[in-house]
């Protein structure tokens, strides 16, 4: 039947089934995680039965209605059970699959959840279940999140949990889509970012070792997001380094837009297209390997000043320029790439394509240096895998920018390296390196030594030397515990 297809457990002897279970904690929301016993799948219906109507023998799975603490493990609809001749109409559905994502009440999140429970994302026969990771701050957004899930009536979708706490949230996700991260504010510096995301990413990442299928695959939005991706990768020794991923599909995207407007064509006559690096303005946009029509992009637009700088530099800006239009960092669009991206390893690729995707450096075939995650050429057979691509093409103007792209990485890998337990962090960042949805770079000394003075203010889990060069001075922060002095105290020295 039905049900012993869909369930991964208990599918045998349950004769009681709590349904769908769209299911969020109607309680104090404070780091709690409202996730209840999943024992068997029931279809969704087309009718709803409004009565709550569930039997089970002793022997067979513990259901409770109420919590311990008293509190529902269901909510409103989906605690009811459902017309059963629904059941014969998913005996071809897969098995669920979990999906977490962070940032979940979050502009990205909204605009893809609903992609992933309408069936967009993993196909029309993929039940999904649906885990919601928060911050404190959002657990009521989380709750509007869940609610208007729930009033989308869709029938794959099985499941949805929402929380706050990493370990929690993550059991058993077969997918986790990181998206939440603090984004950089007026006068932070790209060092800050990349600390505290990185103590997020790194936290993640031991929950994801501890909690999630040992075979989970892993986007990493949130910005910055190659080095975020490392420093989740490395705190989650449990999972194979291959199954991390960067997110550049939206630079890839931007890309294929800007060479299709200015060839005159639709954005899908545009292939091949790499972007190489870092997902910030030193990114690479490929116009070398990339194609128009099946032909070189270089055939096809001669105008080659145009692709070294207008180009380049349109796609490395695009997230800022938005910015300014729209006000706020893109999101529909993030989400979009974030299904591109998903896709990408769930479906084949192409005869002769590749996609892009911020993956781990180690044993790539091209000379970029190990131990870091770049965005590469990758293929995929479907199966959730990838395999670079072998038979890409460089010049010196590829080389030199590629180049410049992984000393960036280097400096960012250098200035997490607490976090990975590697070391002593130490931030020796060039200085015109900003994300894409940066305007300016932010080199002003004053600006520097405020978020050095607040970032002291700020728990340091390990012990982090910052160092910023510029012309005349060099600060360096030492956190005021190793040195003795009162907290919140920093010593600035030369
Ligand atoms: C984007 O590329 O649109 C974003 O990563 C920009 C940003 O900095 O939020």
């Amino acid at each position: 039947m039905a049900v012993a297809e869909l369930s991964t457990s208990f599918t045998e002897t349950a004769t009681c089934f709590r349904s769908s279970q769209l299911s969020i904690s109607s309680s104090s929301y404070s780091s709690r995680f409202s996730h209840h016993l999943r024992p068997s799948f029931r279809p969704l219906p087309r009718t709803r039965i409004p009565t709550i109507s569930c039997s089970l023998t002793s022997d067979q799975v513990q259901i409770q209605a109420e919590s311990p603490k008293g509190k529902k493990e269901c909510y409103g609809v989906f605690c009811l059970t459902y017309d059963l001749k629904a059941e014969e109409e998913t005996k071809s559905w897969k098995k669920l699959i979990n999906i977490a994502v962070s940032g979940a009440a979050g502009m990205i999140s909204n605009h893809l959840l609903f992609k992933i429970a309408s069936g967009e994302v993993f196909g029309p026969d993929q039940p999904v279940a649906l885990k919601l990771l928060g911050s404190e701050r959002s657990v009521q957004a989380l709750e509007g999140v869940a609610m208007e899930l729930e009033d989308s009536l869709f029938p794959l979708l099985r499941e949805v949990s929402i929380g706050t706490d990493p370990y929690e949230v993550f059991q058993d996700a077969e997918w986790a889509l990181l998206i939440g991260a603090k984004p950089r504010g007026p006068g932070m510096e790209r060092a800050d970012l990349l600390d505290i995301n990185g103590q997020i990413f790194a936290e993640q990442g031991k929950a994801l070792n501890a909690s999630a299928s040992p075979n989970v695959k892993v986007i990493v939005v949130g910005n910055p997001c190659n080095t975020n991706a490392l420093i989740c990768m490395k705190n989650a020794p449990n999972i194979p380094a291959k199954n991390f991923h960067a997110l550049t599909r939206l630079d890839e995207n931007r890309a294929k837009c800007q060479l299709a407007l200015k060839a005159g064509v639709f954005y899908d006559q545009v292939s091949n297209m790499t972007i190489w690096g870092n997902h910030s303005t030193t990114q690479v946009p490929d116009f070398l390997n990339a194609r128009i029509r099946g032909l070189p992009v270089k055939e096809v637009i001669k105008d080659h000043k145009w692709l070294e700088e207008e180009f380049t530099e349109k796609v490395q800006k695009r997230g800022g320029v938005l910015i300014q239009k729209w006000g706020r960092s893109s999101a529909a669009s993030t989400a979009v790439s974030i299904v591109d991206a998903i896709k990408s390893l769930i479906i084949p690729t192409a005869e002769g394509d590749w996609f892009s995707s911020g993956v781990y450096t180690n044993g790539n075939p091209y000379g970029i240096a190990e131990d870091i995650v770049f965005s590469m050429p990758c293929r995929s057979k479907g199966d959730g895998d990838y395999e670079l691509v072998k038979d890409v093409i460089f010049d010196d103007y590829l080389l030199k920018r590629i180049k410049k792209s992984e000393a960036e990485l280097l400096a960012e890998k250098r200035c997490v390296a607490h976090l990975t337990g590697e070391g002593i962090g130490f931030c020796d960042l060039p200085e015109d390196t900003m994300l894409p949805g940066e305007m300016s770079s932010r080199k002003d000394i004053f600006a520097t030594s405020r978020s050095l003075l607040r970032q002291s203010r700020e728990p340091q889990p390990l012990p982090v030397t910052l160092v910023h060069h510029h012309p005349v001075i060099l600060l360096r922060l030492v956190p005021s515990e190793h040195l003795g002095l009162p907290p919140g105290m920093i010593n600035l020295g030369r």
